[in-house]
C-alpha cells in the first residue's frame, strides 16, 4: 500500500489527541507496567488523553477489569514520574482501564476483541479510533499485526472517518534481512503512515530540544559545519550492567540495543540540514540524507575503527560488582559486547572531514548521555605566552541526566597575569524550568494518536542503520573476541582510547 492518509499529515505544534482506544499487546508485560501506564496515566493528570478514551490490556493470563486495574495502580504508584499517586484522578482513570484476554494467535480472541472495542466506541464515543501498541517479543509482530488485518481491525488509511495506527516497539529487526522482512510483511497490511516505530530517545524533552537549539539560534547554527567544527563526540554511558535481561542482551548486544537506533538517531539530529518545515516528512528527509551520507566503515578497518568491549568484574560507586559472563543467564564464554565504540565520516558539505566519535557502554563510571560539539582551535600566536596551551571551545548538549546545555569558552583569569582559563556557562533544565520534563513515552503516546510520526523513526531510517551496521555484527559474529577487555567501572576498553588518539582527539571527560 503506498497511499497516505492526508490526516497524518498534523503538525508538531498545538496537538489535541483526538477520540480513540488504546490496544497494548503484552499488558502484562514489563514495559507496560512501568512505562506505558505511568505515561497514560500522567497524560490524564495534565489533561493531554482525549476526552474519548480507553486503554484495553490484552495478554493470554487470565484476571479480571478488576485485577488489572490494581495492578496498574501499583505499578503506576510505583513508577509514576509524579507519586504518590492521586486517587481523585486514578478514580476517573482506573474506568477508562479494561483487560482482554487472549493469546495472539487466536482468531477468535480478535473477533472477541473487535466486538468489545465496537461495544465501548458506543459507550465512550471513541469514534471508531484504535491505536494498537505492541509491547511484546518482536517474534510477535507479524503475526499480531496480520490477524489484526485479518479480524477487520487495520482500516484502509484512505478512510477519512476513523483511523487505526499501530505502534512498534525496539528493535525493529535484528540485521538488514530480517528488518527488511519484517517491513515487508507489515506492508502487506499497513501504510507506512500507520506504522509508528518507537525510539524512546526521539521521546526525551532534551532530543526534541534539538532542532529547537538549532534552528532557532543562529549564533551556533552559522559555526555548525566543518569550517569550525573539529569533531562531534556522541555518548551513551550506563552504570548499572544488565540485570535480569540476561536472555535478551545475549540475543541482542549493546550495538543492536543502543547504538544502530538511539545513538543514530542522535546522530542524524546533530547532523541534518535545516528541514523545510516542522512537518514529520520534512525532518525525515533531512534525517535519511544524513544516514545516507555516511560513509560505510570499510571491511579492513572493523578491527581499528570499531571497538567492542565486554565488562569484567569491577567496582561501580565503590561496590564490587561482577563481570558480564557472571551475570544471570548469560554463558561464562560470551562473546556478546556491552561496549561499542565507532567513529564515522558524513560524506557531505557540511561534515566532510569532520569524524563523530560514537561510543556506549555498561557498567561505565556514570549514567551519562551526551553529545560534545568540539571547535577548532582559535589561531594561538596572540595568547602563545600564557604558559598553557589555549583549550578548544565544547558545547555539551546533556541529554539525561541533569538534562542542559553547557559551553565551555576561555576568560582571562582576574589580576595582573595574563593567565587564561575556560570557563563554562551552563544551562540546567531542572533549575531553570523547576519542572520535571515529560517522560518520552508520554510524548510519543500523545503524538501517535494526535498522528503527529515526527519522532518517530521512518523505515528508510532504519534500514540505512542495519545496512551500516549489518556486515559489521557478521563480522563480529565470525571472528572471535578477547573478553572481557574492561573492568566495570571503567570508561571501556583501552582500544577505545586508541581509536581516538590515532586521529589525534581525546575521549571527552565526562
Ligand atoms: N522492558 C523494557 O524496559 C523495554 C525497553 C525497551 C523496549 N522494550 C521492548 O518492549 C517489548 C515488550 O517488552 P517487555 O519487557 O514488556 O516484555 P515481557 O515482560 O516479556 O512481556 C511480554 C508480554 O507479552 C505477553 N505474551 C507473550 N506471549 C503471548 C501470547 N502468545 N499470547 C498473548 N500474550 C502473550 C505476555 O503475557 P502473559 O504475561 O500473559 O504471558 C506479556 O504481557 C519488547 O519488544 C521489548 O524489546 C522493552
Amino acid at each position: 500500500m503506498t497511499a497516505s492518509n492526508p490526516l497524518e499529515e498534523t503538525k508538531t505544534t498545538n496537538k489535541i489527541a483526538a477520540p480513540c482506544i488504546m490496544v497494548i499487546f503484552g499488558a502484562t508485560g514489563d514495559l507496560t507496567g512501568r512505562k506505558l501506564l505511568p505515561a497514560l496515566y500522567n497524560l490524564g493528570r495534565e489533561g493531554q488523553l482525549p476526552p474519548h478514551f480507553a486503554c484495553v490490556g490484552f495478554a493470554r493470563r487470565d484476571k479480571t477489569n478488576e485485577i488489572f486495574r490494581t495492578e496498574m495502580h501499583d505499578d503506576i504508584n510505583l513508577y509514576s514520574r509524579v507519586k504518590p499517586i492521586e486517587e481523585n484522578l486514578w478514580n476517573n482513570f482506573q474506568q477508562q482501564l479494561f483487560y482482554h484476554c487472549s493469546e495472539f494467535h487466536d482468531d477468535d480472541g480478535y473477533i472477541r476483541l473487535r466486538q468489545f472495542l465496537q461495544e465501548l466506541d458506543h459507550k465512550l464515543d471513541t469514534k471508531g479510533n484504535r491505536v494498537f501498541y505492541l509491547s511484546t517479543q518482536p517474534s510477535y509482530f507479524p503475526l499480531i499485526v496480520e490477524k489484526l488485518h485479518k479480524n477487520g481491525l487495520i482500516y484502509s488509511p484512505e478512510d477519512n472517518s476513523k483511523w487505526s495506527r499501530v505502534i512498534i516497539e525496539k528493535p525493529f529487526g535484528r540485521d538488514l534481512t530480517s528488518a527488511q522482512d519484517l517491513q515487508k510483511h507489515l506492508s502487506q497490511y499497513l501504510d507506512e503512515s500507520q506504522v509508528y516505530r518507537i525510539d524512546h530517545y526521539l521521546g526525551k524533552e532534551t532530543v526534541q530540544n534539538l532542532l529547537v537549539f538549532r534552528f532557532t539560534n543562529p549564533i551556533f547554527e552559522s559555526v555548525w559545519n566543518n569550517l569550525y567544527v573539529d569533531n562531534v563526540q556522541i555518548t551513551v554511558s550506563e552504570e548499572m550492567g544488565i540485570g535480569t535481561r540476561g536472555n535478551f542482551f545475549e540475543e541482542a548486544g549493546l550495538l543492536r540495543d543502543i547504538v544502530q537506533n538511539h545513538v543514530m538517531q542522535l546522530l542524524s539530529l546533530v547532523a541534518m540540514d535545516p528541514p523545510s518545515s516542522m512537518h514529520a516528512h520534512a525532518i525525515h528527509r533531512e534525517k535519511i540524507k544524513v544516514m545516507e551520507s555516511i560513509r560505510p566503515i570499510p571491511r579492513e578497518q572493523f578491527d581499528t575503527h570499531v571497538v567492542r568491549g565486554q565488562y569484567g568484574p569491577g567496582y561501580i560507586n565503590g561496590a564490587a560488582v561482577c563481570g558480564y559472563r557472571q551475570e544471570q543467564n548469560v554463558p561464562p564464554d560470551s562473546c556478546v559486547e556491552t561496549y561499542v565504540a565507532l567513529q564515522f565520516f558524513i560524506d557531505s558539505w557540511r561534515w566532510a572531514g569532520v569524524p563523530f566519535f560514537l561510543r556506549a557502554g555498561k557498567r561505565l563510571p556514570k549514567r551519562a548521555t551526551e553529545i560534545a560539539i568540539t571547535f577548532k582551535n582559535a589561531p594561538t600566536f596572540l595568547f602563545k605566552d600564557t604558559g598553557r596551551p589555549i583549550d578548544q571551545n565544547v558545547l555539551v548538549i546533556r541529554i539525561q541526566p541533569d538534562e542542559g546545555i553547557s559551553f565551555k569558552m576561555n576568560c582571562k583569569v582576574p589580576g595582573l597575569s595574563a593567565q587564561i582559563q575556560p570557563v563554562k556557562m551552563d544551562f540546567r533544565y531542572g533549575s531553570y524550568f523547576g519542572m520535571s520534563p515529560p517522560e518520552a513515552y508520554e510524548r510519543l503516546l500523545c503524538d501517535c494518536m494526535t498522528g503527529d510520526s515526527t519522532l518517530f523513526a521512518r523505515s528508510d531510517e532504519v534500514m540505512s542503520s542495519w545496512k551500516l551496521f549489518t556486515p559489521i555484527l557478521d563480522y563480529w559474529k565470525n571472528t572471535s573476541a578477547d573478553f572481557p577487555n574492561y573492568s566495570a567501572g571503567t570508561w571501556g576498553p583501552e582500544a577505545a582510547d586508541q581509536m581516538i588518539m590515532r586521529e589525534g582527539r581525546r575521549w571527552r571527560l565526562i
